[in-house]
């Protein structure tokens, strides 16, 4: 499989509307947004996410911005988007192709491990009941494995 085919696959797509790629139904994907709480919860998790980046000695040199605000607010927009919330994100980045987006960065399984385990801390701290806790961490988790990109 090519790199552009793997970058559409469902895992690190925006799954618009009709696309019919998707496991769940669009109805399925607005209402696990909206049951989860909406905008507020996804901000809380990213922000408790990098958080943990702004002190991880690996993760935090990657990032090419001094502030993290911006890159947090990338990975809200897509989050949301993702899960059935609004398409800001692609308004303004156009299609996810996150791992394209990932290419100029050395995703090897330490940043990897260090990234699951913010984002384990953080989707944690959501207090998530189930079966949501459970679904956001599987995407997450299995997300992360797809983004690695160097040996
Ligand atoms: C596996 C470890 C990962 C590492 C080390 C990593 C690292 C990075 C870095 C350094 C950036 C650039 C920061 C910026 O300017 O936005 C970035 C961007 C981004 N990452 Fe990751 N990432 C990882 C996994 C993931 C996963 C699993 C997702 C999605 C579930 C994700 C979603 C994003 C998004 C949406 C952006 C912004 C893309 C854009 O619009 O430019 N990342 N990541």
């Amino acid at each position: 499989m090519s790199d552009q085919q793997r970058a559409d696959l469902p895992v690190t797509s925006s799954r618009p509307a009709g696309s019919g790629r998707s496991r769940v139904s669009d109805a399925e994907e607005t209402s696990f947004f909206l049951a989860v709480g909406g905008e507020p919860t996804f901000r809380r998790l990213v922000d408790t996410f990098y958080a943990g980046v702004a002190t991880d000695p690996l993760l935090r040199p990657m990032y090419p911005e001094e502030d993290l605000g911006p890159a947090a607010e990338r990975l809200t927009l897509f989050l949301m988007q993702y899960w059935g919330g609004p398409s800001t994100y692609s308004d303004a980045r156009g299609h996810p192709r996150l791992r394209m987006r990932h290419a100029p960065f050395t995703v090897d399984a330490a940043a990897r491990d260090a990234w699951i385990k913010h984002m384990r801390h953080a989707v944690d701290a959501l207090g998530l009941p189930e079966p949501h806790h459970s679904a956001l961490w599987d995407y997450l988790e299995r997300a992360a494995h797809f983004m690695v990109n160097t040996d």
